[in-house]
C-alpha cells in the first residue's frame, strides 16, 4: 500500500516537478566564453531541461522550499552532460568478455557479424543484447549513441535489435546493416543477395522512424555503401550512413 502510493505521487510529480541538484562538480558550457566551464560547489534546477545554474551551492535555495522542487545533495559527484558514442555494435553485448585478447583479424571470424554469431543467436537473444547494451551504455553516461547493427540476418533479428533499443529509452541512430549474410557454416556459404530484402525493410521501417518520441532515428551502416543505398537513404529521408575504415597493416573496409 505504502509502495503504491508512493509511486503514484512520483508519476504526479515527474511529469511536473523540477529537481535541485545541490553541490558537486559540473561540467557545464559557458554561453558567455563559447567553452567548458567547471562548477565546484555549484547548484542546478532542471525539468526537461535545465532552468537555471549558480555558481554557489545556496544559489537556488529558494526553489528548495517548493513542494514541486525535489532537492538532491550532489556533494563529492559530478555532474556532466551525457557523453555521445558514435561507433558502438550494441548486439555484440551478448558477447562481451569472450574474446579480450584476439586481434581484429580473428575477431572477425569469432564473433563478427559473418562468423558463427549469425547462425546461434535467435532474435530473442538479440532482443536482450540490444536492450541491455544500449541500457549499459546508459549507465556509463553515454546517453547518445550510433548503433552499427550489423546483426540484419533476417527481418525478425532486425526487428529485435531495434525493438531492445528503443525499449532502452536511450537516444540512439539505429544504422541498419546493408550486407551479405551468412548462411551456413559447412560448408561456409553467404547470401550476396540479401541487401534486396534488408533495402526493402529499410523502407518499411523509415515510414515510422523516428521511433520513441524521436528518440530513435533509422541509420544505415553498410561496407561500403552503394550508391543505391545512397539513394535509398535519400529516397526515405534517412540522413546518417555509417562505415567502418581501418587503415594500417590490416585494411578493412573501403580502402581511400
Ligand atoms: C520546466 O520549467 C520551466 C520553467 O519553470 C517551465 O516553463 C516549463 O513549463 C517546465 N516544463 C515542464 C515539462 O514542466
Ligand atoms: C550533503 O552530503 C554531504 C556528504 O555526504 C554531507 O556532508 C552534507 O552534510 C550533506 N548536506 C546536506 C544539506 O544534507
Ligand atoms: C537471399 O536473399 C534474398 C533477397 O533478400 C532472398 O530472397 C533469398 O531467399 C535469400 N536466399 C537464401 C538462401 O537465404
Ligand atoms: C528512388 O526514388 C525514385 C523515384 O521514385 C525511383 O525511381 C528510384 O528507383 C528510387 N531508388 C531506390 C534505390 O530505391
Amino acid at each position: 500500500m505504502f509502495s503504491s502510493v508512493f509511486a503514484l505521487l512520483f508519476l504526479i510529480c515527474s511529469a511536473r516537478c523540477s529537481t535541485l541538484l545541490r553541490g558537486g562538480t559540473f561540467i557545464t558550457y559557458s554561453e558567455t566564453t563559447s567553452n567548458l566551464e567547471v562548477i565546484t560547489d555549484g547548484a542546478m534546477l532542471f525539468n526537461d531541461t535545465i532552468i537555471a545554474i549558480s555558481h554557489t551551492i545556496d544559489g537556488l535555495d529558494s526553489h528548495s522550499t517548493s513542494s514541486d522542487v525535489q532537492t538532491v545533495n550532489m556533494t563529492g559527484k559530478i555532474i556532466s552532460p551525457g557523453f555521445v558514442d558514435t561507433h558502438r555494435h550494441t548486439w555484440q553485448t551478448a558477447m562481451r568478455t569472450l574474446g579480450p585478447n584476439v586481434q581484429l583479424e580473428n575477431y572477425n571470424w569469432l564473433f563478427g557479424s559473418t562468423g558463427p554469431a549469425a547462425l546461434i543467436l535467435s532474435p530473442d537473444d538479440i532482443y536482450i543484447a540490444s536492450l541491455m547494451g544500449t541500457l549499459e551504455a546508459l549507465n556509463a553516461g553515454v546517453t547518445t549513441s550510433l548503433d552499427y547493427a550489423h546483426m540484419t540476418w533476417t527481418r525478425a533479428h532486425s526487428d529485435a535489435a531495434l525493438q531492445g533499443v528503443i525499449d532502452s529509452g536511450a537516444r540512439v541512430w539505429w544504422c541498419y546493416h546493408v550486407g551479405a549474410v551468412v548462411i551456413s557454416g559447412d560448408p561456409y556459404t553467404v547470401n550476396t543477395s540479401a541487401p534486396i530484402d534488408q533495402l526493402a525493410h529499410i523502407r518499411e521501417l523509415a515510414k515510422d522512424s523516428p521511433f520513441n518520441g524521436g528518440l530513435v532515428t533509422l541509420g544505415i551502416s553498410a561496407d561500403p555503401p552503394t550508391a543505391e543505398m545512397i539513394e535509398t537513404a535519400q529516397n526515405v529521408s534517412i540522413n546518417v550512413i555509417t562505415a567502418h575504415e581501418v587503415g594500417g597493416l590490416l585494411r578493412l573496409g573501403p580502402a581511400r
